[in-house]
């Protein structure tokens, strides 16, 4: 009887165990393999309605899990760039005043064709298409 018990005590433990180690296991696990979603399998995305970006003024759009800086240069030409600096990957933004793309982390300036004008980017920034299909912006993969 008594052993019986011992018994049962050791399973609960041993199983409260596995239990434990299964719950931290998993999301470390879950963590270093992400889901395979990725930009790959992404060819188009939405880039807001028209109207909602006035000229001479860009936004950060993703693309699927990048982020893609679509620009609006004048009330009838758009530009999109991937938003990933050459030179250490930081996340570029519009800058209004001097018309160019700027990289924050340390000083890196782009053209609006993606070209490196000063700073330390290696290369210039990848370049999207970016139309206008009815009341609504779409950025796409070059061909
Ligand atoms: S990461 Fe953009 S200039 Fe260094």
């Amino acid at each position: 009887m008594i052993t019986e018990r011992r018994n049962l005590i050791r399973t609960l433990l041993g199983g409260g165990f596995v239990a434990s180690l299964a719950a931290f296991l998993y999301p470390v696990i879950r963590f270093m393999n992400p889901p395979s979603v990725s930009e790959a399998s992404v060819n188009e995305v939405p880039g807001g309605k028209i109207q909602d970006l006035k000229p001479n003024s860009g936004k950060i759009v993703k693309f699927g899990n990048r982020p893609v800086l679509l620009v609006r240069v004048s009330e009838t030409e758009w530009r999109a760039f991937s938003a990933v600096c050459t030179h250490l990957n930081c996340t570029v933004q519009y800058q209004e005043q001097r018309r160019q793309i700027w990289c924050a982390c340390h000083n890196g300036f782009y053209d609006l064709n993606g070209n490196v004008v000063s700073g330390p980017p290696p290369k210039a920034l990848d370049e999207y298409v970016a139309r206008v299909r009815g009341d609504e912006v779409v950025i796409s993969r070059r061909a």
